[in-house]
């Protein structure tokens, strides 16, 4: 038995351990309560399906209790890699208008996803719009897209596991996995 996971004939390494992870969620979840600490009832919008897990543990830490929840869907993913085609698939749950909304992402890639939502939600007239992800790839960044709250900033290398997927499989794993290079 190895540490590697091995999923569509590709092959993992670790990357990122789960106490890792929870050690920035809680800090860009303090940095989050801080810049909400006057809102009221404050929307966390999830992006289903990567930011599940995240926007779990994130909103919990936070723990605004009188905080929102809603979830929109999008996708622009084919295997490993963007079809810089963005799709949304479910709209808004709940009403964002006069509220301080939040987005909870898995990771900006390409940014042409996040710069889309940002774009549909503000049509919803909200107060205000952050954003917040728990991966950024700064250099795979084709629109110049700033994240307000980033856990990590990591090389533009594929990834997977704590909700991130590959073609839907292994959202499951509590760690973070990267392809494994040539000849590792
Ligand atoms: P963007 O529109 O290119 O920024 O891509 C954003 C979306 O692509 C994310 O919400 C993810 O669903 C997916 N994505 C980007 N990079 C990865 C990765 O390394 N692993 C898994 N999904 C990824
Ligand atoms: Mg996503």
């Amino acid at each position: 038995m190895d540490n590697k996971v091995r999923v569509n004939g590709l092959t993992f390494v670790p990357y990122l351990t789960h106490d890792k992870i929870l050690e920035q969620v809680k800090r860009v979840a303090s940095e989050i309560r801080r810049d909400l600490q006057d809102s009221e009832e404050p929307v966390f919008v999830c992006v289903l399906n990567g930011a599940f897990i995240f926007a779990a543990d994130l909103i919990r830490e936070v723990g605004l209790n009188d905080g929102k929840i809603a979830f929109v869907r999008y996708a622009s993913y084919e295997g490993t890699s963007s079809t810089g085609h963005v799709r949304q698939l479910t709209g808004l749950t709940e009403d964002i208008t006069g509220k301080d909304v939040v987005i909870i992402e898995d990771i900006v890639d390409t940014g042409l996803t996040a710069v889309k939502m940002v774009d549909d939600l503000k049509k919803h007239n909200p107060k205000s719009v952050k954003f917040a992800t728990l991966l950024h790839k700064p250099e795979s960044s084709r629109t110049g897209f700033e994240p307000d709250y980033v856990a990590f900033a990591i090389p533009p290398k594929f990834i997977i596991g704590y909700g991130l997927d590959l073609d839907g499989k292994v959202r499951n794993l509590h760690d973070i996995y990267v392809i494994e290079e040539e000849g590792e």
